[in-house]
């Protein structure tokens, strides 16, 4: 017997470049990638700017006609027909566009970096709990089927005891003249924007060691890092080039999580600088191909002298209508299942660990001496802050 499939309906609070990639893959057929259970449907749209940039995005992804169109912010939040936020701002402006949504009674699901302090991320998910309302960090990668084998792997003992992770996202964005390829307005130098290689980028290579280091950790054992950092800090004042080592004294484990916004990971395009990602153990190591947010290979070495090493190819499926597919709707199946099944939180990416993550990336960031405003670090909600009302 057939059912229907459970349908969520999604309002997008900003319509930035993620928004347009998120979208893409919510309008993909689920089927494309073996998914008839939940389905998506984009019923309305807000820009800061306006409500006719709004109405562009939409023409833009091909996106339904139906969808209502919104100027504001507020106006998202206050839509019954909507289930469901998808808040796709700079990191600066998460901790007051997701409250402004919890508020209104909204389930959220919100880009990472979840804030920019733990203090922000501790409030959001008290407000979730109280409120009953579901809210996930929109850390995509950990439901990649790649991500979720090798969790699999990890705690199935494939590679005897796990004992370190290294891993790196570094993107080379120098310009000729010694700057980075950014004006210093932009988003991932902007100190006013929570700029900085850590919380854009390095957030994927810390999601690598805590999906195999932390979240693999039985829960009576559990077990926050002690964390040591470095950091080169560029003209504007954000983290250019950041290291994070984890240390899990009491698993005998150690993380440790590199970005840089002057050399690649991926020197050439063509994987010739090895594994971004080397998950090591006893009898040995799984090695996971750039890029560290959208993998598509693993590798498993055995460390038992006979050199064979197995290789995994994980494509990402396509909707051949569309020609697309990201992979970000595997995030989005998990968001309308936990809807479905009246979770408030994702057994993948749980709040206590969006917390954890926050709070390595605070120490990391306040020992290499970066600072934001206080507008963007305050946790305390104001509905009427420019960061709600704004980009007009
Ligand atoms: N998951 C991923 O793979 C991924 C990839 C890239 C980025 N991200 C995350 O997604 C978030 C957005 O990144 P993005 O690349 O989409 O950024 P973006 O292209 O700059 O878009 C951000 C959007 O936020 C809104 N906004 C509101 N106030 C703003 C302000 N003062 N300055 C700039 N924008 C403002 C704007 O939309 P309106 O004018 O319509 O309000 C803008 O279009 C970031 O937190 C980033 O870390 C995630």
């Amino acid at each position: 017997m057939s059912s229907e499939p459970f349908t969520i309906k999604w309002g997008i609070l900003a319509t930035g470049g993620i928004a347009k990639t998120f979208c893409k893959d919510l309008l993909t057929d689920p089927a494309s990638r073996g998914v008839s259970d939940v389905r998506h449907e984009i019923v309305a749209v807000a820009s800061s700017s306006s409500a006719d940039r709004a109405a562009g995005f939409i023409k833009d992804i091909d996106g339904p006609a139906s969808a209502k169109t919104y100027g504001s912010y507020a106006e998202l939040v206050a839509d019954a027909n909507v289930d469901i936020i998808y808040v796709a701002t700079p990191h600066s402006h998460h901790f007051q566009n997701t409250m402004l949504c919890l508020e209104a009674g909204k389930n959220v699901l919100c880009e990472k970096a979840f804030t920019v302090t733990a203090t922000q991320a501790k409030k959001l998910v008290e407000t979730a709990k109280a409120k009953n309302l579901f809210l996930m960090e929109a850390v995509w990668t950990r439901y990649f089927p790649l991500s979720i084998k090798i969790r699999e792997l990890i705690q199935s003992g494939a590679i005897g005891n796990v004992y370190r992770t290294t891993a790196d996202l570094s993107l080379n964005k120098n310009a000729d003249n010694g700057s980075l390829s950014f004006d210093d307005t932009n988003r991932m130098v902007n100190v006013d924007l929570a700029g900085g290689a850590l919380l854009d980028l390095g957030i994927y290579s810390l999601t690598w060691v805590f999906q195999t280091l932390y979240h693999t950790q039985p829960e009576a054992v559990k077990e926050a890092p002690q964390v040591v950092a470095s950091i080169n800090t560029y003209t504007t004042g954000a983290d250019e080039q950041t290291a994070v080592i984890c240390r899990f004294p009491g698993h005998k484990r150690m993380g440790i999580a590199t970005t840089s916004l002057r050399v690649g990971t991926d020197p050439d395009g063509h994987q010739s600088g090895g594994p971004a990602i080397r998950i090591q153990g006893s009898k040995g190591e799984i090695q996971v191909m750039h890029p560290a947010y959208q993998p598509r290979q693993y590798k498993v070495v055995k460390a038992d002298g006979g050199g064979t090493v197995e290789v995994v190819d994980c494509p990402i499926p396509k909707d051949p209508k569309r020609d697309w597919g990201h992979g970000m709707f595997w995030e989005a199946d998990e968001c309308a299942r936990c809807l479905r099944d009246g979770k408030k939180e994702s057994a993948s990416m749980p709040w206590s660990e969006s917390i954890v993550i926050m709070e390595t990336m605070e120490a990391a960031l306040t020992q290499g001496g970066i600072k934001y405003p206080e507008v963007i670090t305050s946790d305390s909600y104001d509905a009427n802050s420019p960061l709600n009302t704004g980009n007009k």
